[in-house]
């Protein structure tokens, strides 16, 4: 098994089982063109993305890292008309390529891209009185895995998911020893996971076009 098999599996799940439209590929090539790093989800992600925002019937989703608005857009269209996405963003030149793609893919309505540290934007939406949410994606600075983890927690309803992408990074989540700080944040959310009650929850370990990674997925159980 190698990389290039992991490629071509991608690609035949891509060509048989997902449709790629236009305004979606125009998001990856604004993407690129803008020089943005090509570490969004791949297409059979996305794809399992907007199986569970329709399975969950979502209307509230809160996204973690918007970069170019792949994710976000696979997300939004998921949703019915009234549904919204909330996607916060560091960086104000990607969160400006997103809006412009997300908007090209006639989501524009059902999406807010919020730019800056995530962290700072959390008291803001507190204020506002944002969520409950249906879905929590957390796809950005991993280090902060675990502190985007604690607070969508509590803002997620009794039912939702709260999926946490990049836990796995390469294998390392299984190596104790491990001193990269973003596997030392993946595996203290594992711990913190462990017997909460709150939550029951899942690690998938993932091959594809974007490497060895995985996701976590944490159902929100009732009170
Ligand atoms: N979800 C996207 C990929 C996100 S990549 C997709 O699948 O299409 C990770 C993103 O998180 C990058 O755009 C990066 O700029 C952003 N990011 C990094 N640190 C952040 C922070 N502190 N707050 C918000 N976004 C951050
Ligand atoms: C990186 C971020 C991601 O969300 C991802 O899926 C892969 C890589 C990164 O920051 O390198
Ligand atoms: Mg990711």
């Amino acid at each position: 098994m190698n990389q290039d098999a992991f490629h071509a599996v991608d690609q035949f799940v891509a060509d048989t089982l997902l449709v790629e439209d236009a305004a979606l590929r125009a998001a990856v090539d604004a993407a690129e063109s803008a020089g943005l790093p090509a570490i969004q989800v791949s297409p059979p992600q996305g794809k399992l993305l907007q199986l569970l925002v329709r399975l969950l019937g979502a209307k509230r989703i809160l996204e973690f890292g918007t970069l170019g608005g792949y994710s976000a857009i696979l997300m939004a269209r998921a949703l019915p008309a009234d549904g919204r996405l909330i996607s916060l963003e560091a960086k104000p030149e990607y969160a400006e390529v997103a809006r412009r793609s997300i908007e090209r893919a006639g989501v524009g309505e059902r999406v807010d891209v919020r730019v800056g540290p995530a962290l700072e934007a959390l008291p803001v939406l507190e204020e506002e009185g944002a969520g409950p949410f249906d879905l929590v994606f957390i796809d950005a600075d991993k280090v902060n895995t675990p502190n985007y983890f604690n607070w969508a927690l509590d803002r997620t309803r009794a039912g939702g998911l709260i999926i946490a992408d990049n836990v796995v990074r390469d294998g390392t989540l299984g190596d104790a020893a491990d001193p990269d700080e973003a596997t030392v944040a993946q595996r203290r959310l594992h711990e913190e996971l462990r017997g909460d009650p709150r939550v029951s929850a899942t690690t998938i370990q993932t091959v594809g076009a974007k490497g060895y990674d995985g996701f976590l997925i944490a159902l929100v159980e009732g009170a």
